[in-house]
């Protein structure tokens, strides 16, 4: 049987995972947050020490992503922004990108638990992962609007430090990063649909969501 792959992608912050998360469960497909290989990749870069200004540092981080340990991607700590900056910094690495391109392809082909689907969400999953998706989403919204979602998502987490500035500059610093990349950069696949979130709250997102997925999937 032929898996049916749902291919999200768009900036930090859009509301890509959320909607990833809750098309799957809809759907009963399975989910694969790909952000979530970058920052697990990241996070032991951080934890090792690892200097991206260094020479060997590509190579240090390519070994990070060909090691990693499947229990990090669900640990809380690779949410945070520090993690989230290196984690676009991994991710212009070819070598780091190479060695998550197998998983991510295996999940959509394969889901696990006997899926009979599979959501990915990410900058690539559209254009690099899975060029033959079923559907494409193009998740975007104002940079505004993802920076306010991601200082509420922090403050709500207790980040009592957080600083909105600041992570509406984070967040325009790490879509360059992802824009400007030579490997896989963050664009829109020429076949996706794109959806913009800047005035739509959840429920009205999935609510877009679904009415795309019925007149593009049939279902
Ligand atoms: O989606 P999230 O914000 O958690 O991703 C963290 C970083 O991982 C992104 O800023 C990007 O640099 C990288 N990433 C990527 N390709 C993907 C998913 C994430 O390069 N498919």
């Amino acid at each position: 049987m032929t898996s049916t792959v749902i291919a999200i992608d768009g900036p930090a912050a859009a509301g890509k995972g959320t909607l990833a998360k809750q098309l799957a469960a809809h759907f009963d497909f399975a989910h694969l947050d790909t952000g979530a290989l970058y920052r697990a990749t990241a996070f032991e870069a951080l934890a090792a020490g690892l200097n991206p200004e260094s020479p060997d540092f590509d190579a240090a981080a390519t070994d990070c992503a060909k090691t990693l340990n499947a229990v990090i991607l669900n640990d809380p700590a690779i949410r945070r922004d520090d993690v989230g900056q290196m984690a676009s910094k991994v991710a212009v690495i070819p070598g780091v990108r190479a060695a998550l391109l197998d998983f991510q392809r295996q999940f959509a082909s394969h889901p696990p638990s006997g899926k009979a689907g599979a959501v990915l969400d990410g900058r690539d999953v559209g254009t690099v992962i899975c060029p033959q998706a079923d559907l494409k989403l193009f998740i975007t919204a104002s940079d505004a609007a993802r920076a306010r979602r991601r200082y509420e998502e922090l403050v709500a987490r207790g980040d009592t430090g957080a600083d909105y500035g600041q992570v509406l500059a984070d967040l325009i610093a790490r879509d360059k990063r992802d824009s400007e990349r030579a490997a896989a950069p963050l664009s829109q696949a020429a076949d996706a649909v794109l959806l913009d979130t800047t005035e739509l709250d959840i429920e009205a997102a999935l609510k877009a969501a679904l009415k795309i997925c019925a007149a593009r999937l049939g279902q």
